[in-house]
């Protein structure tokens, strides 16, 4: 039987690159994306540019991943069009880069409400987001004893950032990743996580020149990474070549944290 793998956010960015890859080994995809058209455009690509011999199906889904209903009738479907649920990579985030400002009195004070909100969004989407899908997606996988959960967490849950509510969701995915893999591993369900570090992708697009080329200084290999070597390390991480690895979470960062 084909595997389904579950990608969400995969309309763009990382997300895509990974679907991707996972088209090329042959796996069956639930496309998640906020927007149903750019997940159906992703779908009609996968189409175009796979051989498919094996018939496999790349179908589109709009679904907020912080909403529970939402998700819970979304892998309903999933399961009922494609068979199975048997990988969910948890890819789908946000940055709004709430930073916290100087630190004058003022400045820091007239910031709050405006930071918090950012704060309670980047947590509900990337972290609560992340615990819905896991959650729900290894409901179906706890009664065939298989499945492999992949969190896309960042190098800022690694590192001090200024941005501390995407730092602290990024960090609570490689919390989560743990709970998660404790209790799931003795049922034959791994939960492993990436840190990327800096990536081409829309989301660093937004950074400044001179903010790129200081984070390039930095980074030992001397490039920002690409999305197709986040998304080969996911598809190690979904397959039976990691047959042993849980709990764990790969550094993509090109040497820049050692830890
Ligand atoms: P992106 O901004 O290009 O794409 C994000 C995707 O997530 C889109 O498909 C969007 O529709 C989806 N999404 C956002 N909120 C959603 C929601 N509430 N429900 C469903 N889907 C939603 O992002 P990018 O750069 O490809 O990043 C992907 C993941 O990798 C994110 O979790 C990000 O935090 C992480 N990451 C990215 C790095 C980078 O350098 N680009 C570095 C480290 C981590």
């Amino acid at each position: 039987m084909i595997p389904t793998a579950i990608i969400t956010g995969a309309s763009r960015g990382i997300g895509k690159a990974i679907a991707e890859e996972f088209a090329s080994r042959g796996y069956n995809l639930a496309l998640i994306s906020r927007n149903y058209d750019e997940a159906d455009l992703t779908a009609l690509e996968l189409l175009r540019d796979n051989d498919n011999d094996n018939d496999n199906e790349y179908v589109p889904f709009e679904c907020d991943i912080q909403n529970s209903s939402e998700v819970r009738e979304t892998f309903l479907q999933i399961k009922q069009k494609l068979g199975s649920i048997d990988v969910l990579v948890n890819n789908a985030g946000i940055n709004l880069r709430k930073s916290f400002p100087s630190t004058s009195p003022q400045l820091w004070n007239q910031s709050f409400e405006d930071n918090l909100a950012g704060w309670k969004e980047e947590l509900a989407v990337n972290l609560t987001g992340s615990y819905i899908c896991s959650y729900l997606a290894a409901g179906y996988m706890l009664s065939r004893h298989s499945g492999s959960i992949i969190n896309i967490s960042s190098i800022k849950g690694q590192e001090p950032t200024t941005g501390a509510g995407y730092g602290a969701s990024k960090a609570g995915m490689i919390k989560l990743t743990r709970d998660f893999a404790k209790v799931l591993a003795p049922e034959g369900i791994r939960v492993n996580c990436v840190a990327p570090g800096f990536i081409d992708t829309g989301m660093t697009a937004e950074l400044s020149e001179e903010k790129k080329r200081n984070y390039r200084s930095m980074i030992p290999m001397q490039r920002f990474g690409r999305v197709e070597e986040v998304a080969k390390a996911v598809a190690f991480l979904a397959s039976n070549d990691s047959s042993y690895i849980t709990g764990a979470t790969i550094d993509i960062n090109g040497g820049y944290l050692m830890l």
